[in-house]
């Protein structure tokens, strides 16, 4: 991963003009595609230690090389910290086999949270928190559906849990999710421009080390 890195460049100037339109419509009509049989068997996996050690949980969505669930474990040792990622490489520091790794209160799974996020929400966990940390920002103003706030997962998404934080190095990302989450929640929401001191994650210290902006938005609960 470079250390340096640039600033996002978007032919996009404000929020998209279809984000409120895009959202009512996956209200009215949830997203249904089918599970892939790959996703069911890392669940299952995940689904019995979660039984077994029944504490709360937070999610770590997109969490690259796990790095930030790591630091959340240590951080919360009395909750379970869920890191997934669909990249075959980046877990690899922690996943040996099988998609799946365990420990004391660190699970990371290596699998797509576009099934993993419906599959939760039928087990009902209990979500403490869901991290959103530097998600890919896709800024062609033609890439609107493929943010999670403009893809029609977002609802379920969002009804994981009441306490959501999502990090970008992109102002118009952090604006488009704000808005998103209030269209669901009509509750208001926090975005503001942060200063780093101990970063959780490799994309943060590779936008701070580059001297970007970082935003982050905070669900109210
Ligand atoms: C820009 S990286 C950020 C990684 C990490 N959160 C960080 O801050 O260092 C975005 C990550 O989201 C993951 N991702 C994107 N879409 C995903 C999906 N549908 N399911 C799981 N992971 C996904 C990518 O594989 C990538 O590792």
């Amino acid at each position: 991963m470079p250390i340096k890195s640039n600033m996002v460049v978007s032919n996009q100037s404000g929020v998209h003009k279809d984000l409120e339109s895009g959202i009512e419509k996956y209200l009215v009509n949830p997203f249904r595609k089918p599970y892939r049989p790959f996703s069911k068997g890392i669940f299952h996996k995940a689904n019995q230690v979660i039984n077994n050690l029944n504490l709360p949980i937070i999610l770590d969505s997109g969490c690259g090389t796990g790095e930030s669930s790591h630091i959340l474990s240590k951080k919360n040792t009395d909750i379970i910290i869920v890191g997934i990622d669909k990249s075959e490489k980046r877990l690899d520091k922690f996943i040996e086999r099988d998609n799946f790794y365990h420990k004391d209160n660190l699970i990371l799974m290596r699998a797509d949270v576009i099934d993993i996020w419906r599959m939760i929400k039928q087990s009902k966990w209990t979500i403490k928190k869901h991290y959103i940390l530097y998600p890919n920002p896709w800024p062609k103003k033609n890439q609107l559906k493929r943010r999670w706030h403009g893809h029609p997962i977002f609802p379920e998404m969002i009804g994981l849990c009441d306490q959501i934080e999502l990090r970008t190095n992109w102002q118009i990302y952090a604006e488009e999710f704000k808005q998103a989450l209030e269209i669901i929640t009509q509750k208001k929401t926090s975005l503001d421009s942060i200063k780093v001191k101990y970063f959780m994650s490799p994309f943060e210290k590779k936008y701070s080390n580059s001297r970007q902006k970082l935003y982050r938005v905070v669900s109210s609960d």
